[in-house]
């Protein structure tokens, strides 16, 4: 589903449902201000407190009217017997409830008392189920006090704002359960609330062959490629996708953690290879002639150099690397797609004792030697 299409929806709902959305509105504002900038509930979030959603004059935790119909309602207040969770039965005058916090709750959703005894909980949930629910009714499905998304961040502002200034946005968070697409929001057996281990949670998804990104680019199928290529770059051998991308949205080129060029060819720039030079050393790559720092070298002369650098055609690394996985040693891919009828050219790396070659790829048979060099020509 197209994200325009939801704000529609959101717009046929303020304009139809004035009196129930005003009233999420002022919910939607309440839960945000106690985690505004400054403010002691801030202090408290800090220090691991969680900013509780307020009820207001018009009474956020209030039932909504019953007309136009709320999206969602609760059981036992539709049989109408306040005094189920209040003191008294009148309707007029209900007051207080008879529990205070989840337990109000647990007396009837007897799973949840295992949910909040799972590895990880939700300090919201934890705290009192109405952060996130109306116990009559709502303006949202599952008694939701606002749309998923748009309650999460009320409290979460750090994700907010990574969102916000994501250039490169992961369509994930607004498909489908939103936030709740990865994440339990009351507790889970998976460290972060997910709801997968990270890595199967990624690759459940990233297991189609006709994903495309925002500009119509046709995406990996990454199951498949790592179920056929075993040889596995350590970071994924270690099932730590996230080492590389950032979940909730990047400012870099495929929800990448740091700079990575997007082209083929580049001018050489250690900036733009930040991703790799976080764990790989950089000099390896920008020190002309070694005898140590790198086996891409024809005796001393440092052959990443070469390509890396070459004036007007800078190779990037994924001229001959594989970032996630490949057939052979070094991840050294076996072609690169050529143009856009899926054409590949073929690399034909060779790996020899202390060297390699390529050949019919870029340039005809080229064979390098760590020790002696192979002489040019
Ligand atoms: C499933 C439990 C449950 C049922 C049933 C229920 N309520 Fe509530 N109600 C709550 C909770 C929880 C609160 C929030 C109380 C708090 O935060 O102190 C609340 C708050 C309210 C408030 C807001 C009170 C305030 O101080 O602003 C009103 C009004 C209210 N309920 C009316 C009703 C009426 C009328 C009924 C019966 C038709 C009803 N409730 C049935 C759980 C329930
Ligand atoms: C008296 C029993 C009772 C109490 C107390 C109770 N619930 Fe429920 N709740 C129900 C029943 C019954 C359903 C409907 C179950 C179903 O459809 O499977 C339900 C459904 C729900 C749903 C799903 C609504 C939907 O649209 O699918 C939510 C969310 C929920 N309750 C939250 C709460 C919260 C939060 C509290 C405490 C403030 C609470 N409940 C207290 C009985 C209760
Ligand atoms: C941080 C927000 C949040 C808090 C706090 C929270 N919930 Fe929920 N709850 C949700 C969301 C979101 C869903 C919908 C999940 C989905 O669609 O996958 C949900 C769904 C539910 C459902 C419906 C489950 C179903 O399968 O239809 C029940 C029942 C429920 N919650 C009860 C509770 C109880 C009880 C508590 C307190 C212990 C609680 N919730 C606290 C966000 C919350
Ligand atoms: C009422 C405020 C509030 C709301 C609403 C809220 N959270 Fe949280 N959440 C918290 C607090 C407080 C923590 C604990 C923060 C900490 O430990 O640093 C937390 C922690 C988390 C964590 C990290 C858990 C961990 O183990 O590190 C995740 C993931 C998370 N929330 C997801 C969500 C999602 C998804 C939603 C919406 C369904 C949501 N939150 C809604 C207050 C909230
Ligand atoms: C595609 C799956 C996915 C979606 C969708 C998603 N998250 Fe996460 N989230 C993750 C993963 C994976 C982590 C753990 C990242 C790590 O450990 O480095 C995480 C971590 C978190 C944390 C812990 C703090 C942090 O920054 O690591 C919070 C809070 C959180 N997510 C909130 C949210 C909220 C709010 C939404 C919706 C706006 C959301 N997430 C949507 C996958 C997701
Ligand atoms: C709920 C499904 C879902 C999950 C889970 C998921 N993704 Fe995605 N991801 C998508 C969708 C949808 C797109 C957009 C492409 C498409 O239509 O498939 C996408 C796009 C991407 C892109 C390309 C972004 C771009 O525009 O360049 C990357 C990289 C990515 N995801 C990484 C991850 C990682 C890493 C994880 C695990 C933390 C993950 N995804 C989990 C659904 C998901
Ligand atoms: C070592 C860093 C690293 C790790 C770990 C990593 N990725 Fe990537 N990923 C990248 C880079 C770099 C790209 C861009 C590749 C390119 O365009 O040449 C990318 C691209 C992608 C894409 C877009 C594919 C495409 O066709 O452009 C998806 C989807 C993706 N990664 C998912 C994952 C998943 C899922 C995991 C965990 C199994 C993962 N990544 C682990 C670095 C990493
Ligand atoms: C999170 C850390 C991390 C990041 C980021 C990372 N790598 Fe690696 N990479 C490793 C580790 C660990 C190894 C295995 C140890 C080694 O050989 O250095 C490795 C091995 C390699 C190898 C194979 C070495 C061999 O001889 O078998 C290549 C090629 C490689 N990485 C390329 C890249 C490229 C290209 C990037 C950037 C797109 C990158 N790496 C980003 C951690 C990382
Ligand atoms: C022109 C092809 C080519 C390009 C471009 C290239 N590499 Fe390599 N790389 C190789 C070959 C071939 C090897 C294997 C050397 C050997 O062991 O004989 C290698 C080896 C490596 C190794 C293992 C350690 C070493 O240096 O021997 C790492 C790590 C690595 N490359 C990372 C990168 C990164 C990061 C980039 C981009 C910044 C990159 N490579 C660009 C061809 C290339």
């Amino acid at each position: 589903m197209q994200f325009p299409s939801r704000a529609c929806l959101i717009l046929l709902v303020s304009t139809c449902l004035a009196a129930p959305t005003a009233q999420a509105q002022t919910a939607a504002k309440q839960l945000a201000q106690p985690a505004a900038k400054g403010s002691p509930a801030s202090a408290a979030k800090a220090a691991g407190a969680v900013p509780a959603a307020k009820k207001t004059a018009s009474g956020a935790l209030a039932p909504l009217p019953v007309k136009p119909a709320p999206k969602s309602s609760h059981a036992p207040f539709e049989a109408g017997d306040c005094k189920i969770c209040h003191q008294s039965a009148d309707p007029k005058n209900p007051g207080p409830v008879t529990k205070t916090g989840p337990a109000l709750c647990l007396d009837c959703h007897e799973e949840f008392s295992a949910i909040l005894k799972r590895p990880h909980t939700h300090a919201a949930a934890k705290s009192n189920c109405t952060n996130c629910h109306n116990p009559h009714n709502a303006a949202f499905p599952k008694l939701m006090l606002n749309e998923t998304r748009q309650l999460c961040v009320t409290c979460h502002e750090d994700i907010k704002k990574l969102i916000d200034k994501a250039r490169v946005p992961h369509k994930a968070l607004t498909t489908g359960a939103q936030c709740t697409n990865c994440h339990n929001p009351h507790g889970s057996a998976v460290a972060r609330l997910l709801v997968q281990l990270p890595f199967d949670l990624c690759v459940s998804c990233h297991n189609r062959d006709d994903a495309t990104d925002a500009n119509g680019k046709k995406l990996q199928n990454l199951k498949s490629w790592l179920d056929n290529n075993k040889v596995w770059h350590a970071p994924v051998a270690a099932k730590d996708c996230s080492a590389c991308h950032q979940p909730h949205g990047s400012e870099h080129f495929r929800l990448l953690t740091e700079d990575y060029p997007p082209e083929f060819y580049a001018p050489y720039n250690a900036q733009s290879y930040a991703l790799c030079f976080s764990c790989h050393q950089e000099k390896a790559f920008s020190t002309a002639k070694t005898g140590t720092l790198t086996s891409f070298r024809n005796g001393t002369t440092n052959l990443h150099f070469v390509h890396l650098q070459q004036i007007g055609r800078g190779r990037t690394c994924r001229a001959c690397h594989e970032v996630h996985a490949s057939k052979q040693d070094h991840h050294i891919r076996e072609g690169v797609p050529y143009g856009s009828g899926g054409w590949v050219l073929k690399l034909n790396y060779k790996k020899v004792d202390g060297g390699g070659s390529c050949d019919k790829t870029c340039h005809a048979e080229k064979t390098y030697s760590n020790k002696p060099p192979v002489k040019a020509g």
